[in-house]
């Protein structure tokens, strides 16, 4: 285990516990916790397009810090996206109110593939810029004692070649799946060149400061084990090895995974995210005891009364066990309309029972 590592792990209990190291309580913090269902981030989002919050680091990190302290979570998630990396590669995207990203011209062959660029990955650099201001930002321990958490993220080469091949969201990856059945040169060459500008974006954001990475694989869930151990398992294990030499443990997340875990943990990831549809003791068991888990209320649960609410998050802090080595979170994100009261409570709660 590198210096680094070991140094952010006398600090921070959201790195102790991504390396299955004891904690004083079990550490919080929430997919998408900057999002629209927080009026602060809609005020800043009635004046910039979402691609603007991005690429302005003072925008971007005023709001990563601003959900992390109003929510009091143990870790900020730099405010970024998954599809910046397609601008340097030359494949352009947007996003549409409503409908989410929108690719215009879907990358479906060896050509279109052979054409995307990897010599550009210095031009995301202001996610770097983002994360430095916010790592000076949470310079220095808490009021309690613990250093803030600070994640970088970027996509598994499978989830962000589904973007990019779909052009957008996808029900059943029809065209994703009929490229990795019908033009194995095409599929390996656009999992090399993701893995390239994937592995500099990451270097980049270690290097501003952030204590760890998470790579969403948000919809491998879509592959059957198979196809994932003979398409995705290869490259996604490379990146996770890459990402882990740069000094910082790896957070590895998809959603519906439940029957690709064992799989997903060859990637050697410290730590896998779970979905809500696993119970976090059987989820942790196909994870195996060598990793980490993190997870996995219901995002719909917010929405429940505080009794129910309550249960539930007993219920996924008694399925853990107090073992070390668990992160508490959502088994995806959060939802826009959900109270921000109750995502507050649940911080608090998280804070007494874990
Ligand atoms: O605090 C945070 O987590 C916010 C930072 C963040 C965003 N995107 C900003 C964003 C993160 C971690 C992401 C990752 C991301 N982007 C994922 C992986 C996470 C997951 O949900 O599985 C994916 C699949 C994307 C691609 C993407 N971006 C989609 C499919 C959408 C539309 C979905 C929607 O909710 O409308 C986005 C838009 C997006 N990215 C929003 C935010 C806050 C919401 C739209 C907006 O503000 O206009």
């Amino acid at each position: 285990m590198s210096q680094e590592i070991q140094h952010s792990a006398g600090s921070s209990r959201f790195v102790r516990a991504c390396l299955r190291q004891p904690v004083d309580r079990t550490p919080v913090w929430f997919l998408r916790q900057a999002g629209r269902y927080m009026p602060e981030y809609m005020a800043v989002r009635k004046h910039h397009t979402l691609l603007d919050i991005c690429r302005t680091p003072a925008v971007a990190a005023e709001v990563t810090i601003t959900a992390a302290e109003r929510l009091g979570v143990d870790a900020a998630i730099i405010f970024a996206d998954l599809l910046l990396p397609f601008t340097p590669m030359g494949v352009d995207f947007e996003f549409v109110n409503g409908e989410g990203p929108v690719v215009h011209a879907p990358i479906r062959s060896f050509e279109q593939v052979k054409a995307l660029r990897t010599d550009r990955a210095d031009e995301l650099n202001y996610v770097a810029k983002s994360i430095e201001k916010v790592a000076k930002h949470f310079a220095g321990p808490r009021t309690d004692g613990d250093q803030l958490g600070i994640i970088g993220f970027c996509g598994a080469p499978f989830t962000l070649a589904s973007y990019m091949i779909e052009g957008g969201s996808s029900r059943n990856y029809i065209e994703t799946k009929k490229m990795m059945y019908s033009d194995g040169a095409a599929w390996g060459m656009l999992m090399e060149k993701l893995l390239t500008v994937l592995v500099a974006y990451a270097a980049q954001q270690v290097e501003a400061g952030a204590d760890v990475i998470q790579v969403f694989d948000s919809w491998a869930g879509a592959l059957s084990v198979a196809d994932y151990r003979q398409y995705c398992l290869a490259p996604t294990t490379e990146l996770v090895k890459r990402i882990q030499a740069l000094g910082v443990p790896v957070i590895y997340f998809g959603v519906d995974t439940a029957s690709l875990l064992t799989t997903m943990r060859e990637t050697g990831a410290d730590v896998l995210g779970l979905d809500w549809r696993v119970p976090l003791d059987e989820g942790w068991r196909l994870a195996g005891p060598g990793c980490a888990v993190q997870g996995n209320l219901d995002p719909i649960t917010l929405f429940a009364p505080q009794d129910v609410l309550k249960a539930r998050v007993e219920e996924v802090l008694r399925l853990a066990g107090g073992k070390p080595g668990h992160i508490f979170n959502l088994g995806h994100g959060i939802v826009p309309g959900t109270p921000v009261d109750n995502v507050i409570q649940v911080v608090e709660w998280v804070k007494q029972l874990g």
